[in-house]
């Protein structure tokens, strides 16, 4: 059987393959540990989205990939290539996408905190639009847009009131969260906005969460969107509306996530039955988009076997590469390459960082593998290289992409004089 985490050329037998590329050979050319990226599953996954929207919404629609999930030049290059826009979250993101040669024209920014300066690097950059979520940042916005005497898009978050299921660390629609304003509030803000000359006012902006397996929760989301349009026909015309991102992917063989088909088709007939589609959509995927693409490669450097308690295989990563189990608990599957496939049992896959908690999978079951054995965590696409963190002076793996029987370098390693970069 396929697993639904597997990238789309990932192959078991006879040796385990992606892209037409042999996982052990990748080992030995660039060591480990490896991020591996299938570009066959990053083009399919941007082609749904593509598709399910122009097949289903009658107007425009604008995918924006959210790059946080893998700000990567070679993968924004991908996207962008493809027609995608960007969503950034920081003057970091917003720099790597520029980089990339990504036009200003198709990058939104959002985020709680946009300091000063980062506002002036996107307005003097004239992106798509700067979606804003709070009366803070209203004001630093128009203080510059003032200043320069230059107009700037926005649009304005609101907090939609909608509560999923899914952790609470990655949950932003409920009542009480950091992102957004109250849909009252956000009146007020709209209000203070078509006040100001330079500031032209594009519209609504909404995100619920991630790693979301329920559509229905897009679709109350549509619906209180709506609401939102219908009250402010009168005092403006809402251009685009942001129904945000976090679908979700399959981590382990229980997850169930839904088809983007299904989120188009869904959102786009709750629309239809209500404001019509008057407007653009944005979706902004980044999970969705990345995850199921990547793969981990690490190499066994020990065992231990506690008498009735656990045994412990040890990885030459752990949470620096991955540090979704440690931060959230997140669950992730995976497969041992290894020559002795007779003696299956079960123990726990731990990194090599000095905390108890580094333990990427708590009770996997596979064959004992040997040191030097190489070791696949699926689904590592979104947000482990770019959640990574250089405790114990760890070196950022590099990143393959491999396609067609190719594999090419995207991102090298780190190597110990970059540890050093800017310690005086
Ligand atoms: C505003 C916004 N849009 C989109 C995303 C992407 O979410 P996901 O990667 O779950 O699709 C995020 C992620 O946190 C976000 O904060």
């Amino acid at each position: 059987m396929v697993n639904k985490f597997y990238p789309e050329t990932f192959l078991k037998e006879p040796e385990p393959t992606i892209g037409g590329v042999n996982i052990s050979y990748l080992g030995e050319k660039y060591g480990t540990p490896l991020y591996i990226l299938d570009k066959k599953t990053l083009v399919i996954q941007a082609q749904k989205y593509i598709n399910s929207w122009k097949t289903y919404y009658k107007n425009e629609y604008k995918v924006l990939f959210a790059v946080k999930a893998l700000p990567v030049l070679e993968v924004i290059r991908i996207f962008h290539n493809l027609g995608l826009g960007i969503l950034v979250s920081t003057g970091g993101e917003l720099y790597i996408s520029r980089a990339a040669g990504v036009n200003p024209q198709s990058i939104y920014f959002h985020g709680n905190a946009k300091t000063l300066k980062e506002l002036e690097y996107a307005i003097n950059e004239n992106i798509a639009g700067i979606i804003i979520d709070n009366f803070d940042e209203f004001e630093k916005i128009k203080y510059l847009v003032n200043k320069k005497n230059t107009r700037t898009n926005v649009l304005v978050r609101i907090i939609p009131n909608i509560e999923v299921k899914t952790h609470t660390s990655i949950r932003t629609g409920q009542t009480d969260t950091k992102f957004g304003l109250p849909i009252v509030q956000a009146y007020d803000l709209i209000k203070k906005i078509l006040q100001e000359k330079n500031l032209n006012f594009k519209g609504i902006h909404s995100h619920i969460g991630s790693q979301i397996f329920d559509i229905t929760a897009y679709v109350k989301l549509a619906e209180v969107l709506s609401e939102v349009y219908k009250d402010l026909k009168d005092s403006t015309k809402v251009q685009e509306m942001s129904i945000g991102g976090g679908l979700g992917v399959a981590y382990t063989s229980e997850d169930n996530p839904p088809e983007v088909e299904d989120l188009a088709k869904e959102v786009s007939a709750k629309f239809k039955e209500t404001v019509g589609h008057s407007f653009t959509i944005i979706c902004e995927p980044g999970r969705s988009l990345v995850g199921r693409a990547g793969i981990t490669l690490y190499r066994i450097e020990s065992r231990k076997e506690l008498p009735n308690v656990r045994k412990y295989v040890a990885v030459d990563g752990g949470m620096s590469d991955n540090i979704r189990p440690s931060l959230y608990g997140a669950k992730y599957s995976a497969l041992v390459i290894s020559k002795d496939q007779n003696h299956v049992t079960t123990y726990s896959i731990a990194g090599k960082h000095c905390e108890s908690g580094d333990i990427l999978i708590k009770d996997f079951i596979d064959s004992w593998p040997k040191v030097g054995d190489y070791l696949i965590t699926f689904t590592t696409g979104a947000y482990n290289f770019s959640m990574f963190t250089w405790y114990n002076a760890t070196l950022r793996p590099a990143i393959v992409l491999v396609d067609n029987g190719e594999d090419k370098l995207i991102v090298k390693r780190d190597s110990y004089e970059d540890l050093l970069r800017g310690q005086i």
